[in-house]
């Protein structure tokens, strides 16, 4: 196959994957569903992309457009993240950001960042970026919104960051004739802190009705709690079956309590999908005592010692070892090691299949030792 037609498939592969089942393994905690296996990413590297515009949606986030300077598509399947490789106060630190442009334009992508407070790379990105800026990319990877076959109607709820996986799905939704119906509830503190508010206008205007947006405002309705949330499925009529599914991803506190109601309702945990963008919570039994930590790559061998708290793959990366990862928080299948000795103890949720914990693979991103550990990287 010829590089343009191989180029044509997968971006043909990327944006219609998801209503054909054309799933790939790597996962995103999907909480109440079945972990699908992550799959292997021995292949992840960095690419240079350059930062093509930087728009400022709300004083507290920005879009970042970017493109690779070679000219190459960048192709993603909706609901998948790049992971940002930073550099800030001479510090290297490591971030994922969904992508929220138009999986059917992947010769320019948008990442869209909102400031946390004290957090260092979404402050520094807010702050410092600029176009012709390159940043060192990771991925796409995630698998966020991968089995939406079957799917008539789409119910997406969000929180703040959380509208942007689900910018990239609704639009890929929204672009196949037959593609399904899209309901968006979107709580946000005030009309001001509404990311792409401009954008979702236009495209409820262009959907022909497929498209339904509902804002929810801390100013004028209260956050959305699960008591909110459920008036406004009330007020859509939003009652469930077999063809709806259901996206969640915003703050954690939204995230648990839509799910809660969700799951009170009955809903079939098989239909929903959850993207998390902190990590799990801490474990109550974190082992307390600190660890040696040996990694082996390619014939050869870092030492590390794991502090109480720390991840092997925080440790690892310390020690200068080659560790391989992505999002950092248990989501996507990129930092899964073999575990060669030793006892660990996982976060969860995570996207470990309990056949893989089985087989000896660990997630190092959200794995603490226990006792003296060995790991092996080459797969
Ligand atoms: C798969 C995935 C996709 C993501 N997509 C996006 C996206 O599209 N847009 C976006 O803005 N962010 C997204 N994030 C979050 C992003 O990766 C960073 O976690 C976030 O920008 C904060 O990084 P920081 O360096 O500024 O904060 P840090 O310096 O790492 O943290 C500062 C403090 O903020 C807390 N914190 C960290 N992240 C968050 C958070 N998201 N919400 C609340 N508190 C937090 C930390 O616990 C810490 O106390 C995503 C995360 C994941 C895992
Ligand atoms: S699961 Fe994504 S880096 Fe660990």
């Amino acid at each position: 196959m010829t590089p343009r037609l191989d180029r044509l498939r997968r971006d043909l592969g990327a944006l219609i994957g998801p209503w054909l089942d054309r799933r790939s393994p790597p996962a995103a905690p999907r909480d109440g569903a079945a972990w699908p296996a992550p799959r292997p990413t021995r292949g992840l590297s960095a690419r240079p992309l350059q930062v093509e515009a930087v728009d400022r949606l709300t004083p507290d986030a920005v879009a970042v457009t970017l493109t690779d300077p070679t000219g190459a598509p960048i192709p993603f399947r909706p609901g998948q993240f790049l992971s940002l490789s930073v550099t800030v106060g001479g510090q290297r630190l490591r971030r994922a950001y969904s992508l929220c442009s138009d999986p059917a334009d992947p010769r320019r992508v948008q990442i869209a960042v909102k400031r946390v407070a004290g957090g260092r790379v979404s402050n520094h990105l807010n702050d410092r970026l600029r176009p012709g800026d390159t940043l060192e990319v990771f991925g796409p990877s995630g698998d966020y919104a991968a089995r939406l076959a079957g799917a008539r109607r789409l119910a997406l709820i969000s929180g703040g960051s959380g509208i942007t996986p689900h910018l990239s799905i609704l639009r890929a939704a929204l672009a196949d004739p037959l593609g399904p119906q899209v309901t968006l509830i979107y709580g946000n503190r005030d009309r001001g802190a509404v990311m792409f508010r401009d954008a979702l206008d236009a495209l409820v205007a262009r959907s022909g009705g497929r498209l339904v947006v509902r804002h929810v405002l801390d100013d004028a309705e209260g956050p959305l709690t699960p008591e909110t949330l459920a008036a406004v499925l009330d007020e859509l009529d939003l009652t469930d079956d077999a063809g709806l599914r259901w996206l969640v991803c915003g703050p954690a506190p939204m995230m648990d309590g839509a799910l809660g109601l969700l799951a009170a309702r009955g809903v079939d945990p098989r239909r929903v999908d959850a993207e998390r963008f902190t990590p799990a919570p801490t474990l109550d039994t974190l082992p307390d005592e600190p660890q040696p930590l040996q990694v082996r790559a390619g014939g050869s061998v870092w030492t590390a010692r794991v502090t109480p708290g720390q991840t092997l793959l925080e440790a690892g990366v310390e020690a200068g070892a080659p560790m391989p990862f992505s999002c950092a928080v248990g989501g996507c299948g990129a930092c899964k090691v073999r575990l060669r000795g030793g006892e660990v103890v996982l976060r969860t949720p995570n996207c470990l299949s309990a056949e893989e914990r089985g087989e000896g693979w660990v997630l190092a991103c959200v794995a603490h030792a226990a006792s003296p550990v060995r790991l092996e990287l080459d797969r």
